[in-house]
């Protein structure tokens, strides 16, 4: 290839350039990305118009960012990289994490357990009934609990502000002394993710689906825990095995049952039929902290 040597030596000359970064992280960090950045172009050695190209492109996603809009994190989406970052930072032993997505926009209502979160009553009912546990199998009182989901169109709130009041879907819990909640809702649709954007455009060009399958998002906090964000899939939904966003996990597949009994309904405040999702959170100790004194001397 023409110009090897010369393309070698300025990457060689701009990783250099981070090399008296007073913070070690940050100068891996940004020495990485150009090492990365700097492999891509010389491997696939895009023209000046492509160039360009990709900056008119990007510079259009932060054009489509707005308080409750953020097409930045839907392109991170869409490209795998929320959920390659998601996994890397996994832990065993807990709930598996996926991805926070870009609907965590607005701040969740305070909600008891047995409220309903859903504010309009459209749809099917369900009940979602949550137990937080420790990895040993010991529940956890008093943990928050986000949730987020769309309506039974596939729409949150943030998205149909003349037709969902803002907060429909959303509810903070805490959990009990047994560690658990439950809450009342619709059952949540499979929904695309917004195309009327760049990441639709990138979506579109290369005959990709936008769909995601139906789920209900959750961040478990904990005192001494580690923060979890993650879903739970509706089993039925389709494209379970094809999300637009890569972030589908076995073990947060859940069975929304069929529940007909009247007795049970009543109990819940919902009318039969509705479906019924109860599952188990577990969520990791947190990382022993450094004691202050040790992060000075580094
Ligand atoms: C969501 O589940 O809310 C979501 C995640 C990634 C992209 C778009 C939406
Ligand atoms: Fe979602």
């Amino acid at each position: 290839m023409p110009g090897t040597e010369a393309t070698k030596a300025l990457t060689a000359a701009v990783v250099d350039s981070f090399h008296d970064t007073p913070d070690p992280r940050l100068r891996e960090l940004l020495q990485g990305l150009v090492r990365h950045l700097h492999g891509y172009v010389r491997e696939l050695r895009p023209t000046m118009k492509e160039w360009e190209y990709a900056v008119e492109y990007l510079t259009a996603v932060g054009q489509k960012c707005d308080p409750t809009r953020q097409e930045f994190i839907l392109l991170s989406d869409v490209l795998g990289v929320s959920m390659l970052v998601e996994t890397v930072n996994e832990q065993s032993g807990g709930t598996e994490s996926t991805v926070l997505g870009p609907f965590h926009v607005v701040e969740s209502p305070k909600r008891d357990s047995g409220d309903n979160i859903d504010l309009l009553g459209t749809g099917t009912p369900g009940v979602v009934s949550v137990r937080v546990m420790a990895v040993d199998g010991s529940p956890l009182a008093g943990a928050n609990v986000d949730v987020w989901q769309c309506n039974e169109d596939g729409f949150y709130d943030v998205q149909q502000p003349e037709i969902q009041p803002l907060g429909n879907g959303r509810g903070l819990f805490r959990t009990d002394h047994e560690g658990r909640l439950w809450f009342r809702t619709v059952v949540p649709s499979h929904y695309p993710i917004p195309t009327d954007g760049p990441v639709g455009l990138l979506l579109d060009s290369t005959e990709r689906h936008p769909y995601r399958p139906a789920h209900i998002h959750f961040i478990v906090e904990a005192d001494g825990y580690r923060p979890l964000t993650t879903h739970i899939f509706v089993a039925d939904s389709p494209y379970l095995d094809s999300d637009a966003v890569f972030a589908v996990k076995e073990s947060l597949v859940v069975d929304f049952a069929r529940v007909d009994d009247e007795e049970e309904a009543r109990r819940r405040q919902v009318t039969a039929p509705f479906r019924l999702a109860e599952f188990d959170i577990t969520v990791e100790p947190e990382k022993n902290v450094e004691p202050e004194k040790n992060k000075d001397a580094r």
